[in-house]
């Protein structure tokens, strides 16, 4: 194919010319994908190491969560909340013994799920702790992300993601993520929440220190505090285990999911809790004209269905051990630290070398797409599906980068 005859360049000026520009995409038009794989319009083929930022755990267009979307929509796919349907006890019911939590509240969007934990972390603590009315205090933890909602972006540290989007909602304390004393000392008669994300993804894929989250959960109890575990990124999977939160041996009160749960058809999420916590709401607080939709239902069941089998957990951890070993390796080599667990890598390249946005252009050259995040990090998170070759050949690929 000559230069003249590829799709890519004219679909990218035609993506550029009709949207507002809250994206720097790589260079790449995707138009079909399996498993591990995508294909762009001119033929190309890519290893796709980002997986929708882990909306993909399952792979692109696993046969079993496409089989379940197709009956769906050959039977039913919206009535609203304002009737019930055949799908929804199922995927709730499924959902809640994953988490081992009594009630499940189903959304559409990871951010949507925050912000319904937001609300119900503030109901409680108005009706149950007995915290005056509007004073309600919720801690996180800087660094975070969360989603993108005007509420969300008002307790994020990220310039880009909160500069000129205010006023700002109030209610939110910011500590370091990892310091248990700092979290200590910013809780109030008047704290409703501690919410914190289990690895920090965006932020470069942070793990905090060993027993941190022990802390956390010690510091909530004793001052009959909510921690709540955003989960949307880190969960369902992804770390080797169904929620990144198990490794620390902790049980949150609240898990926040999204991403994966809809298993990379529909958007899906959910907030799972005990009776205690999410049985604050009456009829007409809270809903969406989307949330728990049959076709997300039945997709989600799908995707729970997967989780309980514990096979993609398991691959997940064999394959992380295969991938950290392989990027460990490359440590003084071009790379100059690793983090993460299971399939999910955070890789800091030296910035003497090039930038992450330089590292993610070079890879896609080579056929595997990633995404940089702050300076020189760059993220890994293949599909759950990935073979160990694809695994072995994109490792291959940042060394030759490298
Ligand atoms: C930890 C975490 N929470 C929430 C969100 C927001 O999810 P969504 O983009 O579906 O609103 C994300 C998205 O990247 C995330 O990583």
């Amino acid at each position: 194919m000559t230069d003249l005859d590829m799709r890519t360049p004219g679909a990218l000026a035609d993506a550029e010319r009709w949207t507002a520009h809250n994206y720097h995409p790589l260079p790449v038009v995707i138009s079909d994908a399996e498993g591990a794989w995508v294909t762009d319009v001119d033929g190309k083929r890519y290893l796709d190491f980002l997986a929708g930022y882990s909306a993909l755990n399952f792979g692109h267009r696993h046969p079993g969560l496409i089989a379940a979307a197709h009956a769906q929509l050959d039977r039913l796919t919206l009535t609203s909340r304002a009737f019930v349907h055949d799908q929804f006890a199922e995927f709730c019911q499924r959902l809640a013994a994953l988490c081992d939590k009594e009630l499940v509240l189903p959304m559409n969007t990871g951010a949507e799920a925050v912000e319904t934990g937001i609300k119900v972390a503030r109901k409680w603590g108005y009706q149950v702790k007995g915290v005056p009315d509007g004073q309600a205090e919720i801690i996180v933890a800087a660094d975070n992300f969360h989603g993108r909602t005007t509420t969300i972006i008002s307790f994020s540290t990220d310039a880009d993601a909160r500069n000129e989007f205010g006023p700002y909602t109030p209610g939110f304390k910011i500590v370091p993520y990892g310091d248990r004393d700092a979290l200590a000392a910013a809780i109030t008669p008047n704290t409703v929440a501690v919410l914190l994300e289990p690895i920090q993804g965006e932020a470069g894929v942070l793990v905090p220190p060993a027993g941190y989250f022990a802390g956390v959960r010690e510091l909530c109890t004793e001052n009959n505090v909510l921690f709540i575990a955003d989960e949307i990124q880190s969960g369902l999977g992804r770390t080797g285990k169904s929620f990144a939160i198990e490794h620390e041996g902790v049980v949150p009160d609240m898990y926040l999911l999204g991403k994966a749960l809809g298993g990379g058809i529909v958007p899906v999420s959910a907030v799972a809790a005990n009776k205690d916590v999410l049985g604050v709401l009456k009829p007409g607080e809270h809903g969406s004209t989307f949330g728990g939709n049959p076709l997300a239902c039945a997709v989600g069941t799908a995707v729970v269905k997967l989780l309980e089998t514990g096979e993609f957990q398991q691959r997940s951890a064999e394959l992380g051990a295969r991938l950290h070993e392989g990027l460990n390796a490359l440590i003084g080599r071009g790379v100059l630290a690793v983090r993460g667990r299971g399939l999910w890598a955070g890789v800091d390249i030296d910035p003497q070398l090039m930038t992450g946005r330089q590292a993610v252009e070079r890879l896609a050259a080579r056929g595997v797409l990633a995404k940089d995040t702050h300076g020189s990090t760059i993220r890994l998170a293949p599909p759950l599906t990935v073979t160990e070759a694809d695994l072995d050949h994109a490792l291959a690929q940042l060394a030759a980068i490298l």
